[in-house]
């Protein structure tokens, strides 16, 4: 896979970047570590993991670190083959300083991030959502003595609009604070709110590293209207993760994967590979269970979307498409 420059951060990631939110739960400890180093021989540089991260047995305000701890086993003897992102701002805990993006959150986490992955320097710190009450300025103020301190290489931020990317980079031309490099915002041939956003991010040189870039799987052709989920899926072990699949969807779901047949490209990769020829578009986050998974996401990194397709793809789910999310509404 050819490398791409995140952002302006210097970094050279490639176009595939492994999710490690199903960590611990339902993927065991050991099953984790296989898929991390499978990923790394198949030729993948970025994991993206999250303070909070700890699987399906996550709930809101529970500790995290599940999947930061597994990720630092895992890279223990192969540190160098990995660009490292993780995220800090989602509840930890139940009092007001386990959660958001205060100086006093944010430098306590980064210390408990880098203890939990056993490393010196995150390559990519993450605020994971904007934060309604600390002000911007406070929270970069901080990102800024996290890497002077030498603890973070680069900052991104997560579910930010344009507005507040432009908000950040206007503070760090003022203030000579370190520029945010990349955006992880939700993305998928089902989802695109951030479309508006993307010119915007290529103009400033800002990557985009989306998630759910298959829907959870609704994407990738297993789920068929009218016949049982199937097992093992996350539908049949955690449906509160994955949109509801009522008629329209699964109209849409059809449409799109008919389109996949015609070009004879499977689901998986049609999806992957049509996110990957958006504007501004660095590298997707892929979760998966299986090592086949990630070698479809492999694949899909040199599969081309035939070009009368994008304007079909568009009649079957025009933008900007939203499902209602199914933890936060
Ligand atoms: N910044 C944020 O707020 C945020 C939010 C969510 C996620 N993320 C990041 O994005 C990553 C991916 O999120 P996600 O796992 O929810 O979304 P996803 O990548 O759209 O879905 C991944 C799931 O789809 C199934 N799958 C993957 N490849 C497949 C294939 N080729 N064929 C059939 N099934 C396949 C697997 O589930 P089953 O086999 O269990 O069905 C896999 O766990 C996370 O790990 C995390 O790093 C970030």
């Amino acid at each position: 896979m050819q490398l791409r420059p995140l952002g302006a951060s210097g970094l050279l990631v490639t176009p595939v970047c492994l999710g490690t939110m199903t960590f611990g739960s339902p993927v065991s400890e050991s099953d984790s570590i296989r898929l991390i180093h499978a990923a790394l021989d198949l030729g993948i540089n970025f994991i993206d993991t999250a303070n909070v991260y700890e699987g399906y047995k996550r709930f809101l305000g529970s500790p995290g670190g599940v999947a930061e701890e597994i990720v630092g086993k895992a890279l223990r003897d192969r540190r160098d083959k990995a660009i490292l992102a993780t995220k800090v701002g989602a509840p930890v805990g139940p009092g007001p300083q386990d959660r958001g993006l205060s100086a006093a959150h944010i430098l306590r986490e980064v210390d408990r991030s880098l203890k939990r992955l056993q490393v010196d320097t995150i390559d990519l710190y993450i605020i994971h959502w904007p934060d309604r009450i600390v002000p911007i300025e406070t929270t970069m103020a901080a990102l800024d003595v996290a890497m002077k301190q030498g603890k973070i290489r680069a900052f991104g931020a997560s579910n930010h609009s344009a507005w507040q990317l432009c908000e950040m980079l206007w503070l760090a031309e003022k203030h000579g604070w370190p520029r945010v490099v990349s955006s992880q915002i939700p993305f998928s041939l089902l989802r695109r709110e951030f479309q508006p956003d993307l010119a915007f991010c290529v103009k400033h040189s800002i990557g985009i590293t989306p998630y759910q870039v298959l829907q959870g799987g609704l994407l990738t052709g297993k789920y068929r209207r009218g016949q049982p989920l199937p097992t093992d899926s996350r539908a049949a072990e955690k449906p509160d993760w994955i949109w509801k699949m009522d008629e329209p969807l699964y109209d849409r779901i059809e449409g799109l994967i008919g389109l996949a047949s015609e070009a004879g490209i499977p689901p998986a990769q049609y999806s992957v590979a049509w996110a990957l020829a958006q504007p501004a578009m660095t590298s997707m986050i892929i979760g998966a269970k299986r090592i086949e998974q990630i070698q479809d996401a492999v694949k899909a990194a040199s599969v081309r979307i035939p070009p009368e397709h994008f304007s079909r793809i568009d009649a079957i789910a025009p933008p900007p498409w939203k499902q209602p999310d199914p933890v936060r509404g």
